[in-house]
């Protein structure tokens, strides 16, 4: 499949979602990868690409990084048939129990709704939270859920898994 286009789109307001962005690049290990912040591309761009991983911290008590929130009328607005699309979510379980990366979930819906289909979801062991949009219906978040703020030291051991993960589900 390594015919695929492929995009990292990702938007971050103090700086982790960048870092992990890099991490996981790296891990990736592609060739035809392209990383794009959010606040540089147009709704068009996304339709370039066969596979997208979507980086999204969660902020404000429930709401998109503010790069995700100014695009989020425009992302509303994209057909996603025939695009496939994983997200990783940042976020602070402890600080913010009720929403915890609820950001995944916010965007995960429209991605769905506009008939994209999601790959990647994440079982929601291993955190203590009370409620979070970023949970899908099955019971496993939409995607890889980082808490850079509280479990740094899970965060490399959960990215190698995922990487693992989403490459066997995409057959790469
Ligand atoms: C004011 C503020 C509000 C936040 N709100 C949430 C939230 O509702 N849910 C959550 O899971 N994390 C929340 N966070 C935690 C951030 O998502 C987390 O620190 C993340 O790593 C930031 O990523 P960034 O540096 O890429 O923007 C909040 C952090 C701050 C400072």
């Amino acid at each position: 499949m390594s015919e695929n286009k492929i995009a990292i789109i990702y938007g971050s307001d103090t700086g982790i979602t960048d870092y992990i962005t890099t991490l996981l690049t790296n891990k990736l290990n592609l060739k035809n990868l392209d990383i794009i912040e959010v606040f540089t591309i147009k709704p068009i761009d996304f339709l370039k690409y066969d596979i997208i991983l979507i980086g999204v911290p969660t902020w404000y008590v429930g709401d998109l990084q503010s790069d995700w929130e100014d695009f989020f009328p425009d992302f509303q607005k994209i057909d996603f048939n025939g695009i496939k699309v994983a997200f990783f979510g940042l976020g602070d379980q402890y600080g913010y129990p009720d929403n915890f990366v609820d950001g995944i979930g916010i965007l995960g819906k429209v991605v769905l709704n506009n008939g994209g289909e999601i790959f990647g979801y994440w079982p929601n062991e291993g955190y203590e939270f009370n409620d979070s949009l970023g949970l899908a219906p099955n019971g496993m978040f939409y995607g890889l859920a980082i808490d850079e703020d509280n479990q740094q030291e899970h965060t490399e051991e959960r990215i190698d898994k995922w990487v693992k993960q989403i490459k066997n589900e995409l057959g790469l």
